[in-house]
């Protein structure tokens, strides 16, 4: 008798024991005598469950989790019909109706497939958007995601055909395609999923952005805080290079294209593109000024195209399955499907992809399910430390870019943080203006000097020293941070800070005058 046992090797499912869970089941499945053959995976995304064991039967994968080492035997015998069925079986894993809510496009092979065999990745659909490219040609490969409607997933949202057009179109001896996996929004894990669980699927997508465009070299920069993605990626590049993948004329094409991966040091600045392009030369992150765009002159002062993991992570499925499949998902302008991440205090924590067009209060109430204390729901922020916080009266605000805008916030890159009711939603306005002071690169005034002044100024309005005039000098220093800072990290510092004050004004004291949101 032999079992065959899908264990994630997530760092998040690592966390909470899967290495633990894995030797407990081969000392189990020793004991038995029972041969015993485990796979490593990357994660589903439904963490409520991690260690989430999955037994190859014949009506599919059986999950069992959340598992601990002391329930390896039990689980054993259940999954080999010994004992009766296991309080920790989940049934079909596919069959999970959080997991059949979605439309996994960019994820789906994560934590399905082994992120370390590039047979598994070919026999999962893998390198078929390659095989595309290949046929159509740079022009028709930047056609085909400009028709798909992808959007930058790093949070700014720009659309990633028209980058890469314009970086296609400049003349240059040397161009770069750079992987933005920096990943520093609070919340977010869907970039270190990828790159832990699917990392082909980049590689692919940053060569297809190589083809497109006459890039040559590409670089991941990923934080330092991911060993884990960082390793997965080194493993999987060399082994893309074996596979002739990549290299010069990569599978026999005319088209050369290598990658490295660098660690950023850990600045949530870093993140930001100008920032990290200075990063990768070896120099402090420090915001540059814009123009000149990236795109004609980005790294090393050639034309780069910088991307987000799930920017480039979606473009193989664009390519194989063809534009019109991606851009008939969403709603509006925001096309295509969102990996979107739910964390902070909520009962179901995970990545949930899904199409554009969904509401928060769906996100939070349906698919979250609440709170994991159990209290009530009291804001949500989404898109990050820069992002607005949501009351519940905007729970119908759907998942899609300008739908966020038009009520001052941002998706971002997709991370939602919940919060329940013992909020303190001052000193979560205190908290983005420290955040702001700690992260800034210092390169303008506003955002180096406004966000110091910012937590002055709210520390006085918590403690009730002259509220009302430090009301007005707060909604001042707001304005001129949005306006006057010369990137996003100073300029969106206001969001989270004027929607706590506009939502939740009780917090603050007494009610405070309408203050319009800095615009
Ligand atoms: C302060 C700051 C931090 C940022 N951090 C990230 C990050 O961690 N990852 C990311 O992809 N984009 C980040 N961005 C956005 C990037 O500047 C840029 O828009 C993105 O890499 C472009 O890729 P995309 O078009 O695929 O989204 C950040 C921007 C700012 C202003
Ligand atoms: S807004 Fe802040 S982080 Fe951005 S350039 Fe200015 S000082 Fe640097």
């Amino acid at each position: 008798m032999s079992l065959r046992v899908f264990v994630p090797r997530d760092a998040g499912a690592l966390a909470v024991g899967a290495d633990e869970v894995a030797a407990a089941l081969q000392r189990a499945a020793a004991g038995r005598h029972v041969g015993l053959e485990v796979v490593r995976t990357g994660s589903r995304g439904l963490y409520w469950l991690e260690p989430l064991i999955e037994v190859a039967t014949p009506a599919g994968r059986v999950g069992y989790g959340p598992m601990t080492a002391a329930d390896a035997a039990g689980v054993l015998d259940a999954a080999l019909g010994r004992s009766g069925a296991h309080p920790l079986g989940r049934g079909v894993v596919d069959e999970i109706p959080w997991l059949q809510r979605q439309t996994r496009l960019t994820f789906a092979r994560c934590g399905v497939t082994d992120p370390a065999s590039l047979d598994d990745y070919r026999a999962h659909g893998g390198t078929r958007g390659l095989a595309r490219a290949l046929s159509l040609g740079p022009d028709g490969v930047v056609e085909e995601v400009v028709g798909s409607g992808l959007r930058g997933r790093g949070g700014a949202g720009f659309p990633t055909g028209i980058k890469w057009r314009t970086v296609a179109q400049a003349a240059a001896p040397q161009k770069y395609i750079v992987c933005n996996a920096d990943e520093g929004d609070s919340g977010t894990f869907a970039d270190r999923m990828i790159m832990e669980g699917d990392p082909f699927l980049l590689i692919e997508g940053m060569t297809i952005a190589a083809i497109a465009v006459g890039a040559t070299r590409g670089y991941v920069y990923i934080r330092s805080e991911y060993p884990h993605a960082i390793a997965a990626m080194e493993a999987a590049i060399a082994t893309a290079r074996r596979a002739r993948l990549l290299g010069a004329r990569l599978g026999d094409s005319p088209y050369g294209f290598d990658i490295e991966v660098r660690a950023g040091a850990g600045a949530y600045v870093c993140g930001e593109e100008t920032s990290l392009l200075e990063s990768l030369e070896g120099k402090r992150g420090i915001v540059r000024a814009k123009p000149p765009l990236p795109a004609h002159k980005g790294l090393f002062g050639r034309p780069t195209v910088i991307n987000n993991v799930l920017s480039l992570a979606s473009v193989p499925i664009v390519l194989a399955e063809g534009a019109a499949r991606y851009r008939d998902l969403g709603i509006g302008r925001s096309r295509g499907t969102m990996p979107i991440q739910l964390a902070g205090n909520v009962r179901r924590g995970g990545l949930f992809e899904t199409a554009f067009g969904i509401s928060l209060g769906e996100l939070v109430d349906d698919v979250g399910l609440g709170t994991a204390s159990g209290r009530p729901v009291r804001a949500v922020q989404v898109g990050g430390p820069l992002g607005a916080y949501f009351p519940r009266a905007l729970f119908d605000t759907p998942f899609d870019y300008e739908a966020f805008a038009a009520r001052d916030g941002l998706i971002g890159h997709g991370g939602i943080v919940v919060f329940d009711d013992t909020v303190d939603m001052a000193r979560q306005a205190r908290f983005a203006m420290e955040f702001c002071a700690l992260e800034s690169c210092g390169k303008c005034t506003p955002c180096r000097i406004g966000s110091t002044r910012g937590i002055e100024t709210l520390d006085r309005i918590i403690r009730d020293d002259e509220r009302e005039r430090n009301l007005a000098v707060l909604e001042d220093l707001c304005h001129t941070m949005k306006f006057g800072s010369l990137c996003a990290l100073g300029g969106f510092t206001p969001y989270p800070v004027m929607s706590a004050l506009t939502h939740f004004p009780e917090d603050f004291g007494a009610r405070p005058p309408r203050l319009e949101a800095a615009e």
